[in-house]
């Protein structure tokens, strides 16, 4: 008999392979292979936090997160993405990652397929899975993004789709047509949409479209993360029909309690303060983009432009990402997010222009 007996739930899931390479990386090596923004949180938001801390708002809050800031992402919710909720349709989570996670434990029953983009964010198949749930991945086309009705002829029997526009890690950006008709065929089929909009300031060429905007069985999740430059706050939130918030809250609660209370102050002043230093983050990015993006053209790198989020995903062989990566690039294969492109490797660009004029210096040698 083994001696530590592990659960197969989560045996059988493997450990994200992002974080794996960074572990095979020598030292001074660039590091283009974490999902995460480069700037430091806006000074308004750490003195939040800081006043937060020196009033002693450091003991539990309620499950569901304080009503102030409840109330403030009602107000974003419905002046930025045109959608309607109540401060009890609102559950603050630990970042994203939990509320995606409280979702699928209360929605997924054993077998249950959840449909998801793959290439795409490596936690939907993990998650579905330790929910009990079967991943199902969703290929893409040419420009990255779901076919509609390729789509469709899944949704039967399914239980979730996870729509993320932008997108983790192809950068791609769902127009409004095609987002209106995943959510249609899904809410057709009996499927809740589950969408993940972390990305969703970040946007270059194009507009955003909230999915919430197209049907009634629609989850929207999101988070300071990638918006605010507060990936370690540890703060998001989902917002969705009651009955999915009142039973999402049963595995918040007995698996988190509530999220961070400092935190959450310092979000409130995120929602609530001055915007400006998301559009400056934004314009950034779109620089690094506009540069790497040609530089990899230029390369002889043959792949569609990246409207939003912080990603390049670039087509190349694994023995070429691994030439890279020994040259001192961190980038992450393709075969981290499913197994449709494992001839990819994602570079993220949330890097100083510092850093990728040296990365591309480093590719250009490996490319030759
Ligand atoms: C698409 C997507 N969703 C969710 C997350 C997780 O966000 P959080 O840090 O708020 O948990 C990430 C992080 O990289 C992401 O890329």
């Amino acid at each position: 008999m083994e001696k530590y007996r592990i659960a197969n739930r989560v045996k059988d899931i493997e450990i994200s392979g992002i974080r794996k390479l960074f572990d095979a990386a020598g030292p001074g090596s660039i590091n283009l292979g974490l999902g995460e923004p480069d700037f430091d949180t806006p000074e308004h938001i750490k003195q939040a936090a800081a006043r937060a801390l020196a009033m002693g708002k450091t003991g539990y809050t309620p499950n569901l997160g304080i009503l102030e800031l409840r109330e403030a992402l009602c107000r974003k919710l419905s002046q930025e993405n045109n959608l309607s909720y109540t401060p009890d349709q609102v559950i603050v989570t630990a970042g994203a990652s939990e509320a995606l996670h409280i979702i699928m434990q209360a929605l997924v029953e054993e077998g249950d397929r959840v449909l998801f983009a793959d290439p795409g964010f490596v936690s939907y198949g993990a998650l579905a899975v330790m929910a009990g749930g079967r991943p199902d991945g969703l290929s893409l086309d040419s420009q990255f993004c779901i076919d509609p009705e390729a789509a469709k002829e899944k949704m039967d029997g399914a239980r979730i789709l996870v729509l993320n526009s932008p997108g983790n890690p192809t950068g791609a950006v769902e127009d409004k047509e095609s987002i209106r008709a995943l959510v249609e065929y899904a809410n057709d089929a009996g499927v809740t949409v589950v969408s993940d909009e972390v990305y969703e300031h970040f946007i270059y060429d194009t507009r955003h479209w909230s999915a919430g905007l197209f049907g009634e069985d629609v989850i929207t999740v999101n988070a300071t993360s990638k918006t605010f430059a507060m990936t370690g706050w540890r703060l998001g939130y989902m917002a969705g029909p009651k009955e999915y918030v009142e039973q999402s809250l049963k595995v918040h609660q007995y698996c988190q309690a509530c999220a961070s209370s400092v935190s959450q102050y310092a979000a409130l002043a995120g929602y609530t303060g001055p915007q400006d230093c998301v559009r400056e983050m934004r314009d950034e990015y779109r620089a690094r983009r506009d540069y790497l993006y040609g530089r990899m053209r230029e390369l002889g790198f043959d792949f569609p432009v990246p409207e939003g989020a912080f990603y390049l995903f670039v087509p190349m062989k694994r023995s070429m990402i691994e030439q890279i990566i020994k040259s001192g690039v961190i980038v992450v294969p393709g075969e981290a997010f499913g197994v449709n492109a494992p001839d990819y490797a994602r570079m993220c660009y949330a890097a100083s222009m510092d850093d990728l004029e040296r990365a591309v210096e480093r590719i250009s040698a490996v490319v030759g």
